[in-house]
C-alpha cells in the first residue's frame, strides 16, 4: 500500500510549508495590502499540538524538509514551542533525518536566534530585496532595513550560517541587485533572486512588468562574472551561478519565464488548518475541522491524500503574452498563502 503524498501526475510531495500566521510587521507590496491582511481569530490558528500532529502525519507519510513561513512566522510568539513539539513528532514518526526551516523578514531573529536554535531549527531563509534604504522603505512601507540586517546578523552569530536571501524583482530591486549581492557575498549569504508571482494582494501583477531572470542576469553582469552551476537537486526551485569563480553563488528562482511546476515536491497548510496542494488553485481541504472533531490519523492522512490528489499540473505561467488571468486563480495573496 502507498501511503504518500502523490498526485495524480505522479509528484510525491517532501517538502512541507506550514504558514503560521498572515500577521506581519511589514507590508511588501507583491505580498500584503497596505492595511495587512485580516486578523485569524485565535481559537482558528493552530496550536502548537494540532501543528505538531499534522507533521508528524506528513512525516509518516514521506515528509522529509518542514518549513515555517506567514506572514512573519516570528509574529508568533510560540514558534519556539511550535519547533520543538514539531520536531518530538517527527523523530517519533520516523528515524529518517527532517529538517526543520523558517522563512522569515529577520525582524527582531537576533534576540531569538539561539532559542530557535536550542528548539531544534535548522536553516533560515531571509526575504531582503535590497540594501537601499530607501528603496527598502518603499518596497515594504516600513523604514527597517537596519533591523532586518540586525536579525542577519544575530542569526548568524548563532550558527543558522549559510543563510539563505530571496529577493523578489522588482524594477527597483534590478536597480540594486549588484549591491545587494555584493553584501550577501560579504556576509557568506546565498542570495536567490525570485520572480514576481501574481500574489500580491492588490491585484496589480502584469506579465509585462515582471523582471525577468534573463534581465537580472544582463545587470549582474556588468559587475560580476557569472559561470551557470545548475541547481541543487532537481526539485529545487533556484537554478544557481558562480560569481567570480566562487565559491560564492547567486541564484534565480525563475517561477514565471521558466516555471518548474512539473518537479514540484510541495504540500502546504495554512495557519487555520487547511491544505493546499498548490501555491495557486483555492482548492483547500480542512484538516483542522477533522482534528477537532476527533479523527483517527489514517482519516487525516486520507483527507491530506485527497487533497494532493487534486493539485494542478502547473499554474499556467509558461504562456509568453500571459494576462493575470491566465494564470490559476487565486484569491489569496501570498501573505495568506505562506509563499
Ligand atoms: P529552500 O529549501 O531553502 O530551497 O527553500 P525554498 O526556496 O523552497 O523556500 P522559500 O520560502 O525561500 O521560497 C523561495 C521562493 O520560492 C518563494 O518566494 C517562491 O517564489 C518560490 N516558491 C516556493 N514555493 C513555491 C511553489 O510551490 N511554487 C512556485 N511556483 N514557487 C514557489
Ligand atoms: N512572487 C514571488 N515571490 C514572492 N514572495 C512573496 N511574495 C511573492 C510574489 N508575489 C517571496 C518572499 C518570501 C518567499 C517565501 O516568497 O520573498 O521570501
Ligand atoms: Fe508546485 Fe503549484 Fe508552485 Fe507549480 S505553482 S511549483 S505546481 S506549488
Amino acid at each position: 500500500e502507498d501511503d504518500r503524498l502523490i498526485d495524480r501526475y505522479g509528484r510525491v510531495a517532501r517538502d512541507l510549508r506550514v504558514s503560521l500566521t498572515t500577521a506581519c510587521n511589514l507590508r511588501c507590496t507583491y505580498c500584503m495590502p497596505a492595511e495587512g491582511l485580516p486578523v485569524i481569530p485565535r481559537d482558528q490558528l493552530l496550536t502548537p499540538a494540532e501543528i505538531a500532529r499534522l507533521i508528524g502525519l506528513g512525516v509518516r507519510t514521506g515528509i522529509r524538509d518542514v518549513r515555517f513561513t506567514g506572514g512573519e512566522p516570528l509574529m508568533r510568539r510560540d514558534l519556539e514551542d511550535i519547533l520543538r513539539a514539531a520536531r518530538g513528532a517527527a523523530d517519533a514518526a520516523s528515524s529518517d533525518t527532517v529538517s526543520f526551516a523558517i522563512t522569515t523578514n529577520a525582524l527582531g531573529l537576533e534576540k531569538r536566534a539561539a532559542g530557535l536554535v536550542a528548539a531544534g531549527l535548522d536553516r533560515i531563509n531571509v526575504s531582503l530585496d535590497t540594501v537601499d534604504r530607501a528603496a527598502f522603505a518603499a518596497m515594504t512601507r516600513r523604514d527597517r532595513l537596519d533591523d532586518v540586517l540586525t536579525g542577519i546578523r544575530g542569526a548568524i552569530a548563532a550558527g543558522l550560517a549559510p543563510v539563505k536571501i530571496n529577493a523578489v524583482l522588482l524594477p527597483e530591486v534590478l536597480d540594486g541587485a549588484a549591491d545587494l549581492l555584493a553584501w550577501a557575498l560579504e556576509h557568506g549569504c546565498r542570495l536567490r533572486f525570485i520572480e514576481q508571482m501574481p500574489l500580491d494582494a492588490d491585484g496589480n501583477w502584469a506579465r509585462s512588468d515582471v523582471v525577468s531572470a534573463a534581465d537580472l542576469l544582463g545587470r549582474l553582469s556588468e559587475r560580476f562574472t557569472l559561470t551557470e552551476a545548475g541547481r541543487e537537486d532537481p526539485a529545487a526551485p533556484a537554478e544557481e551561478w558562480l560569481v567570480d569563480g566562487g565559491p560564492g553563488t547567486v541564484g534565480i528562482i525563475a517561477s514565471v519565464t521558466r516555471s518548474f511546476c512539473g518537479d514540484c515536491d510541495r504540500t502546504r497548510l495554512t495557519a487555520e488548518g487547511t491544505v493546499r496542494s498548490c501555491l495557486f488553485g483555492d482548492e483547500e481541504t480542512d484538516l483542522r475541522a477533522l482534528l477537532r472533531s476527533g479523527a483517527t490519523d489514517e482519516q487525516l492522512a486520507d483527507a491530506w491524500r485527497g487533497a494532493m490528489w487534486a493539485k494542478p499540473r502547473a499554474h499556467g505561467s509558461d504562456a509568453p503574452d500571459l494576462a493575470r488571468d491566465a494564470f490559476a486563480d487565486t484569491t489569496r495573496s501570498m501573505g495568506a498563502i505562506g509563499g
